[in-house]
């Protein structure tokens, strides 16, 4: 009857194809139905399906340091989610609580449902990559990567299977017999990773692998490890305090800032839609320009914006952000400015300007002809004005756009 399949998923029940010619069927249990089966060449490497995290307003406290307070966010499964944030904001210790290193002080954490808040690490089905990569130098690359099944009392047949699997995907076969000084960063950074896919978790939580790498390194390891957790359909919660990395890699970003989210949504939404001038700065190279509004003043700013000047009236008093690529200069309308500096990139120059005390960058294409002392124009679409209240908070342009008659 299975004929030609080598293996079926059937909503509770798993029918493994075994060495007889029968099938076996193979009750689950509900409502987790784990599809373990390879069903064509691309998929011969694939990870038994995975599943999904939720922390319920989780904090940790130390003392009165408010380490994480009512952090609340989920993970879809096979997503790679950010924890994206400044030194001290957090991360680490999210991390750690997830991976059951910490008990929260408060909250819930849920995997597939299922409540592990006070669950032992090892009844968490989560692997986890430290920063420091935490090889055994004293053994080889194979050892270091079978290790924790060893542990656990693996048999070796499944051992050695797994660890020729890994390898092969990590392009670690070469290095097998090697010890991890003999390694480069990149290699004992895989080694680490390899560690981590072999067990072959739902979940994987990585604490800023790649901040032991240079500049080239990293942004190939970060596309290696985004082709494999989208390969392996992991479900991975990946912390940097890196926005590039967070932006390039993540599915959902996770805006961390002194314990409490400021923001989690998908890298275009954190972008283009800031919930907040804390977001607005931290997301972006250079940031979004942010210029404060005085009540009653302000007006030669918010004649940069295209069209007749209008002001939200929530934002008289709040702050006007723009994003320095969205701004064109030197067209004899808008603001006028002076050039306080020009930096030539390459593919791109940016240009500072100053417009009474306040400051603003835009980013032109190619080389750019002013140079520090000229001076000239900027304009920016309107869509591209974003308005923030006197709180900081991002006001929302449909509602609350008011003509700007109070900037006279
Ligand atoms: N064991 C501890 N005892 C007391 N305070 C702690 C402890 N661990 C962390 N903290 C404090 O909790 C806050 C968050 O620390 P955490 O390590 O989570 O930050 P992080 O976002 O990972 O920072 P980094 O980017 O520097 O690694 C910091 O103020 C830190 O000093
Ligand atoms: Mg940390």
């Amino acid at each position: 009857m299975y004929q030609g399949v080598s293996s079926v998923s059937l909503p509770g029940v798993r029918i493994v194809r075994g060495a007889c010619a029968a099938a076996r069927v193979l009750p689950l249990p509900r409502p987790l139905v784990r599809i373990r089966h390879y069903v064509d060449a691309s998929a011969d490497e694939r990870f038994p399906c995975v599943s999904a995290l939720r922390l319920e307003r989780v904090s940790k406290h130390w003392g009165a340091t408010k380490a994480v307070d009512e952090a609340s966010f989920a993970t879809p499964s096979g997503a790679l989610v950010v924890l994206l944030g400044p030194s001290g904001c957090g991360k680490s210790t999210t991390l750690r609580m997830i991976a059951g290193l910490d008990a929260p002080s408060a909250g819930r954490i849920l995997i597939d449902e299922r409540d592990v808040t006070r669950a032992a690490p090892a009844e968490r089905r989560i692997s986890m990559v430290f920063q420091s990569y935490a090889l055994f130098p004293h053994l080889d690359v194979a050892e270091n990567i079978v290790f924790g099944l060893r542990v656990r009392k693996v048999s070796p047949a499944e051992r050695d299977t797994r660890l020729a699997k890994v390898a092969h995907l990590l392009g670690l076969s070469p290095y097998l017999a090697r010890k991890p000084s003999q390694l480069s960063g990149g290699q004992q950074q895989r080694v680490a990773l390899g560690r981590a896919i072999i067990a072959e978790t739902p979940v994987c939580l990585m604490d800023e692998p790649l901040s032991n790498l240079d500049a080239q390194l990293r942004a190939e390891m970060r596309q290696e490890i985004r082709a494999l957790q989208t390969r392996l359909r992991i479900t991975m919660v990946y912390v940097t305090h890196d926005q590039v990395e967070a932006m390039s890699m993540a599915d959902r970003v996770v805006l961390l800032n002194k314990g409490r989210i400021e923001q989690d949504g998908t890298p275009a939404e954190l972008y283009e839609t800031p919930a907040n001038v804390f977001v607005a700065r931290f997301i972006g190279t250079p940031p979004m320009n942010l210029l404060p509004l005085v009540a009653g003043g302000g007006g030669a700013i918010v004649a940069g914006t295209e069209g007749p000047p209008m002001l939200p009236a929530a934002c008289a008093g709040g702050t006007l952000g723009v994003r320095p690529e969205h701004i064109a200069i030197g067209f004899e309308d808008g603001v006028r400015v002076g050039v306080a500096n020009v930096e030539y990139l390459g593919a791109d120059s940016l240009v500072t300007c100053t417009v009474g005390d306040a400051q603003l960058q835009a980013r032109v294409a190619g080389r750019c002809a002013l140079a520090r002392g000229d001076t000239t124009w900027l304009k920016w679409p309107r869509g591209a004005a974003t308005w923030f209240d006197d709180t900081g908070r991002r006001v929302a342009h449909d509602s609350t756009e008011a003509p700007a008659t109070m900037l006279a």
